[in-house]
């Protein structure tokens, strides 16, 4: 009986694990923050005090930009802001949307 009693309890504890929720978005900010990283935005911009001078600071991107401007900018800045500097970021959809995602959190 006993025994029974803890392999149920096993399989609950078991289970539990299989159907934790994985949390998307954490998942997708750090892809976004990879990604920031891999594509060398830092040479040009500053998020935490440390970075490039040569763009503006994007840590209140969240407050000056929505996502749509954040992806439209990105794919194309000059069509976005005529007359920027910056070049269009090369990436998938995904990996745009996690970056996009990265900026507009709060650090
Ligand atoms: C070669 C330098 C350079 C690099 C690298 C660069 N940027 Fe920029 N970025 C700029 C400049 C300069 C501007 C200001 C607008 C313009 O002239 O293009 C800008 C503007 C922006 C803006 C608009 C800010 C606002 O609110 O007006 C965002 C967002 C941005 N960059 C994100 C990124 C991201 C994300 C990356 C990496 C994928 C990146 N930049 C890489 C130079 C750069």
């Amino acid at each position: 009986m006993i025994k029974m009693v803890m392999a149920q309890f096993f399989l609950i504890v078991v289970a539990s694990f299989l159907f934790l929720p994985v949390p998307a978005s954490a998942s997708d900010l750090e892809i976004g923050k990879q990604f920031y990283q891999d594509q060398g935005c830092v040479r040009c911009h500053t998020r935490d005090g440390k970075g490039g001078k040569f763009g503006p600071d994007l840590l209140n991107t969240q407050k000056n930009r929505d996502r749509e401007w954040l992806t439209a900018f990105l794919k194309d800045p000059k069509k976005t802001l005529p007359g920027a500097k910056m070049m269009a970021v090369k990436g998938t959809d995904a990996q745009i949307e996690a970056l996009v995602s990265y900026l507009l959190s709060e650090k």
